[in-house]
């Protein structure tokens, strides 16, 4: 909050949302792309942002405007907020009508994201949300000679699209195909998916078509997808999707204190390093918390920072192809589905081992000292006595260590990894 505007820094989906607004490729669209309040038919373009519950109330504290900042802390935007609503997930939808202070200049291929200019009358504007295949190339020279139009391949990049590649993967994708095209032009819009865990929804499809309609007159032709592409686009992809066994991967361990998550971990990382043909980073729980998480406690505010940090550094680590094991707690099922996403959209894998040893094994074991300090109080909120531990439903292994030795859990992991590919 400054003075009595409160300052929120969007989600990537959000800031493809404000550069599509600020960019005027939103008019009074309607309904259909999601820009409009909900029920409110036909009014002008709001953006919705979805906001924490803490700066849901500053909200309605504030003069009802919310300046909006890019990750940097730039001021991209003004919102001056006509409602909020509850959202399902407990955050609360703002909705707003945008006043544009900056706009985006940093990213890659930033030069490709023009605005539509003139109108557009003699344009073929094709919906690129996948590199194109060699027939949709040949469908595009066919329809662009017989319509007599110039062929725009619009590279639909915001988040959640495409599936597959990245979003500059797209572009170059794109930029590969365009030469076969007498011609063809090739821009790039941030079109969102407006909600990227779930299949691609008519919203959709309907803001695609505005987006990508907005260069032409005539219908937005759309490609098929899939089918064997030409061997410039498949040098693009081949570079941007490595075979399993060279992208980024996390292995997360979760359980109880003293379930044996860091003993696996750390023979895993030596069997990692022994194998020689992966980079590989250890997060373990208790190292996590002398360095990256220093001064942090246990309650759950504190704990879900705590799986956050790991969650954001492991996916870095798999940005860049390397191997994170991570071994913390993680009791709560909302922060690990975090962390899965967060290295989903870096591009990593991710594979959740449950070290399912029970609490009394665990507690029996005690080689800590810590479950005989928290049955007699002096632990608060200790994981398994006084605070949650919720079993994960998503594990790809799940291995109670009760009687067993080390080496079976871990070639059990290990067997895991490589039966999914993630090890050659
Ligand atoms: S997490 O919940 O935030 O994932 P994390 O794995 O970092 O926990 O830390 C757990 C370790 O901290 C345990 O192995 C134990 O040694 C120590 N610890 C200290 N206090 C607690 C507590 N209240 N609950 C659980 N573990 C604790």
């Amino acid at each position: 909050m400054i003075g009595n505007v409160l300052q929120w820094t969007p989600h990537q989906r959000e800031l493809d949302d404000l550069e599509l607004l600020s960019g005027g490729f939103i008019d009074g669209a309607g309904d259909q792309t999601g820009f409009t309040r909900p029920g409110d038919q036909g009014g002008r373009p709001a953006l919705t942002l979805a906001l924490s519950a803490e700066a849901a109330d500053q909200v309605a504290g504030s003069d009802g405007e919310l300046e909006l900042l890019d990750p940097e802390g730039v001021p991209l935007a003004r919102v001056h907020i006509d409602g909020t609503y509850p959202m399902p997930d407990g955050r609360t939808g703002v909705v707003g009508g945008v006043e544009p202070l900056g706009h985006h200049e940093f990213g890659p291929f930033r030069r490709c994201y023009r605005r539509p200019d003139g109108d557009g009358g003699d344009t073929l504007a094709v919906a690129v949300t996948a590199p194109l295949s060699r027939a949709a190339v040949d469908d595009i020279v066919r329809l662009a000679a017989e319509s007599g139009r110039r062929p725009l391949l619009v590279a639909c990049v915001g988040s959640g699209t495409p599936e597959g590649v990245s979003g500059p993967g797209l572009i170059r994708a794109t930029l590969a195909a365009a030469p076969l095209i007498p011609d063809a032009e090739v821009v790039a819009a941030p079109v969102a998916r407006r909600d990227p865990s779930g299949p691609d929804t008519d919203a959709d499809r309907a803001l695609r078509d505005h987006v990508v309609g907005s260069w032409s007159t005539a219908d937005v032709h759309h490609p098929q997808l899939g089918g064997e592409l030409p061997p410039a686009v498949q040098a693009v992809v081949d570079q941007e999707r490595p075979p399993r066994h060279r992208r980024g991967l996390v292995v997360f361990f979760t359980g109880l204190s003293g379930s044996g998550k860091s003993t696996i971990a750390r023979a895993l990382v030596d069997g990692l390093l022994e194998r020689g043909d992966r980079t590989v980073t250890s997060l373990d729980g208790d190292v996590v918390r002398h360095h990256l998480s220093k001064g942090l406690g246990f309650g759950r505010a504190d704990r879900e920072t705590n799986i956050a940090r790991i969650g954001w550094v492991s996916a870095e680590i798999s940005r860049h192809h390397g191997v994170a094991i991570c071994s913390p707690i993680a009791p709560f099922d909302s922060t690990r589905q975090q962390v899965r996403q967060m290295v989903a959209e870096a591009g990593g894998g991710f594979v959740l081992v449950h070290v399912a040893t029970p609490l009394a094994e665990c507690e029996r074991r005690d080689r800590k000292g810590l479950y005989a300090k928290a049955r007699r109080g002096e632990i608060p909120d200790f994981t398994g006595i006084s605070s949650p531990y919720e079993e994960p439903t998503d594990a790809t292994v799940r291995i109670d260590t009760t009687g067993r030795d080390l080496d079976g859990c871990v070639d059990e992991v290990l067997a895991a990894l490589r039966t999914e590919g993630w090890l050659a």
